[in-house]
C-alpha cells in the first residue's frame, strides 16, 4: 500500500457515521463508534474507508450542508477524536478518505452569512446572486435536484441566490478565484492531518454558466427523469443540464486541486458525477494525471422500484466508459447513502436473498475499477421501510407518498440480534432512524456464527481478491453468451486471464459459447 496507485486495487467501504455505531447514547452514530469498529473493518478485509461528512453542520441535509469545514460536529465527536480515528485506522493498515462538499455550504456558514448581509462586503460575490426578472420571478429556469426552483429570494440582499439542492445549501461561486483558493485551503487542512484523500461531493456541480442561460428541455427521446432517484417525471428531470452543471470551466478547479493533492504523495480523489451522461465527464475528469484520480456515477444505483438485475444493467456502464477510454480508471458502487439498497432494488424476483447478496458482492468485486461497498452490503441488508412520521430526509418529505426518500438505506447497522437498538446504541431516547425489524436477523452477531452467511462470504471473497492482481487491475471484456441470464466477462493482465461467469437467475442455466469451451456447462451459482 506504499504504492501511489494503491487506490486502484483497493476495496473501499463507505461509512455513513450517523448510523454506524453510537457510543455517546444520543441515538446517533459517532466517530468514536467507528474507532470501536476498526477491528471489525480490518477483519472484514477492506482496504480503505470513505466517511460521509462529519463536519460542523446544522444537518439540514445530514452533514452535506457544512457550516465549518475544519471542525468535527459535536454530534460526532471532536477534532481530537478524528485524529485518534485516523491513527487507529492507519495502525490497522486502513486508509481514510473524507467527504468534501465543496459545491455548496450551509446557509449557516459564516461566509454565507457575510455574503447575504449586503451587496458590498468582502464575500458578497462568494455565492451566486442574481436579480429577479422584471416580473419578480427567478433569474432563469434552473431547478433544484430536491424540489422546486434552484433559486431562493433573500430579502437582505434583495436578490436570488442559487442552490442546486436545498435552499439551506447555497452554491458557492466558483467563478471567484478567492473562493477556489479558500476551498483548497480547507482541503489542505485535512491533508495536513494525514487523510488519504477525498470523496468529492457533486464534483460536476461546482461551476455554473456565468450568463445564467436557461437549460433546454429534454427531447421526447430522452428519459424524463434525473436518472438516479425518482422515476416519475419531475421538473429537474425534464431539463438538459447544460448550463447549471457539468461546465467545462470545472476542469480549471480540478486541476488546481490535483496540484495540491500531488504535494501529498499517496493521496487520491474520487469524484461523484451526477449527470444523464456521466461517461464523457468521468473520462475528462480522470484521464491522465491532471485532474481527479477516479470518479463514479450513479448509473448502477438508478431507480427506486423493485426491479430485476439484468446483464445489460452491468454491461452498459462499463462498455460506455470503456468506449471513451481504456486508460482512465473508474470506480463503481451498487449502493450508497442515497439509493435503495440493491438487494431490494434488483431482487424483486429472487427468493433466496442471501444468495443474491453474495452474487452482488462477487460482481462488484470483479469488475474493472475500484469497488466501493456501502455499510450493510456485507450483511445483505434489504431496504428498510420507514413510516411517514419517522422520515428524516428532506427529499423524502418532499416526495412522499411517491417515494420515502433516502432513509431506507440509512438506518442503523444491526450489530446484535438481541438487546436494545440491535447493539447500535444504548440510548434512552430513540435512535435517529428506527432499526428495521427486517434487519435484526441480519445482525453481525448472527452472521459471525454462521459459516454460510453473507458476512462470512464477503470476508472470504475479499481475502481471495487480495491475491488476484488480474481481478484488481486487469482489462475487462464481456463475453457474448446465448443466454440473457448468464453474465460473463474476462479479466486479463499480462499472460493471465480470469473468466467470471454469473447466473443472474435462481434456475439452472444452460449456455453455449465457443470462447468459453473449457467452462461450457450447466451451472447455477445462486
Ligand atoms: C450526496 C447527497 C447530498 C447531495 C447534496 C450528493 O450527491 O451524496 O447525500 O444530498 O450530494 O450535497
Amino acid at each position: 500500500m506504499s504504492d501511489p496507485d494503491w487506490w486502484k486495487s483497493a476495496v473501499f467501504y463507505q461509512i455513513y457515521p450517523r448510523s454506524y455505531m453510537d457510543t455517546t447514547g444520543n441515538g446517533i452514530g459517532d466517530l468514536h463508534g467507528i474507532i470501536e469498529k476498526i477491528p471489525y473493518l480490518s477483519n472484514l478485509g477492506i482496504d480503505a474507508l470513505w466517511i460521509s461528512p462529519f463536519f460542523q453542520s446544522p444537518m439540514a441535509d445530514f452533514g452535506y450542508d457544512v457550516s465549518d469545514y475544519r471542525s468535527v460536529d459535536p454530534l460526532f465527536g471532536n477534532n481530537q477524536i478524528f485524529d485518534d480515528l485516523l491513527k487507529c485506522a492507519h495502525d490497522h493498515g486502513l486508509k481514510i478518505i473524507v467527504d468534501m462538499v465543496l459545491s455548496h455550504t450551509s446557509e449557516e456558514h459564516p461566509w454565507f452569512k457575510e455574503s447575504r448581509s449586503s451587496g458590498d462586503n468582502e464575500k458578497s460575490d462568494w455565492y451566486v446572486w442574481a436579480d429577479a426578472k422584471p416580473d419578480g420571478s427567478p433569474p432563469n429556469n434552473w431547478q433544484s435536484v430536491f424540489e422546486g426552483p434552484a433559486w431562493t429570494f433573500d430579502t437582505r440582499r434583495g436578490k436570488y441566490y442559487l442552490h442546486n439542492f436545498l435552499k439551506q445549501q447555497p452554491d458557492l461561486n466558483f467563478h471567484n478565484e478567492a473562493v477556489q483558493q479558500q476551498l483548497l485551503e480547507e482541503c489542505k487542512f485535512w491533508l495536513d492531518k494525514g487523510v488519504d484523500g477525498f470523496r468529492l461531493d457533486t464534483a460536476n456541480f461546482y461551476t455554473h454558466d456565468k450568463e445564467l442561460r436557461d437549460n433546454p428541455p429534454k427531447t421526447k427521446d430522452e428519459t424524463p427523469s434525473n436518472g438516479t432517484q425518482f422515476e416519475k417525471p419531475y421538473p429537474y428531470g425534464m431539463q438538459r443540464h447544460v448550463f447549471d452543471k457539468s461546465r467545462p470551466e470545472n476542469l480549471n478547479f480540478l486541476k488546481k486541486l490535483r496540484s495540491l493533492m500531488d504535494q501529498y504523495p499517496g493521496t487520491m480523489t474520487l469524484g461523484e458525477i451526477g449527470d444523464d451522461d456521466p461517461y464523457k465527464l468521468s473520462v475528462e475528469y480522470t484521464e491522465g494525471n491532471q485532474h481527479l484520480h477516479t470518479a463514479y456515477n450513479t448509473h448502477f444505483m438508478a431507480g427506486t422500484d423493485e426491479g430485476v438485475l439484468t446483464k445489460e444493467l452491468i454491461e452498459d456502464p462499463i462498455n460506455k466508459f470503456q468506449a471513451l477510454s481504456k486508460t482512465a480508471w473508474p470506480s463503481w458502487a451498487f449502493a450508497n447513502h442515497d439509493v435503495v439498497r440493491p438487494v431490494t432494488r434488483w431482487g424483486k424476483n429472487i427468493k433466496d436473498k442471501q444468495a443474491f447478496s453474495k452474487l452482488l458482492i462477487q460482481i462488484l468485486l470483479t469488475l474493472r475499477g475500484t469497488p466501493f461497498l456501502y455499510q450493510g452490503d456485507e450483511l445483505g441488508l434489504p431496504e428498510a421501510s420507514i413510516e411517514f412520521d419517522d422520515i428524516q430526509d428532506p427529499w423524502g418529505k418532499a416526495l412522499w407518498p411517491e417515494w420515502q426518500g433516502r432513509d431506507g438505506c440509512r438506518t442503523p447497522i444491526p450489530w446484535q440480534k438481541n438487546g436494545p437498538y440491535a447493539g447500535f446504541s444504548n440510548t434512552n431516547q430513540l435512535t435517529w432512524l428506527p432499526i428495521s425489524d427486517t434487519h435484526t436477523k441480519h445482525a453481525v452477531s448472527e452472521q459471525e456464527k454462521e459459516s454460510d452467511s453473507v458476512l462470512q462470504f464477503t470476508k472470504d471473497f475479499l481475502l481471495w481478491r487480495k491475491n488476484q492482481p488480474t481481478i484488481q487491475l486487469g482489462d475487462i471484456t464481456f463475453i457474448e453468451t446465448n443466454n440473457d441470464n448468464v453474465l460473463a466477462y474476462q479479466r486479463s493482465l499480462n499472460d493471465q486471464t480470469v473468466q467470471c461467469l454469473f447466473n443472474l437467475s435462481e434456475d439452472v442455466q444452460v449456455f453455449e459459447d465457443k470462447k468459453l469451451s473449457a467452462l461450457e456447462a450447466t451451472f447455477t451459482n445462486i
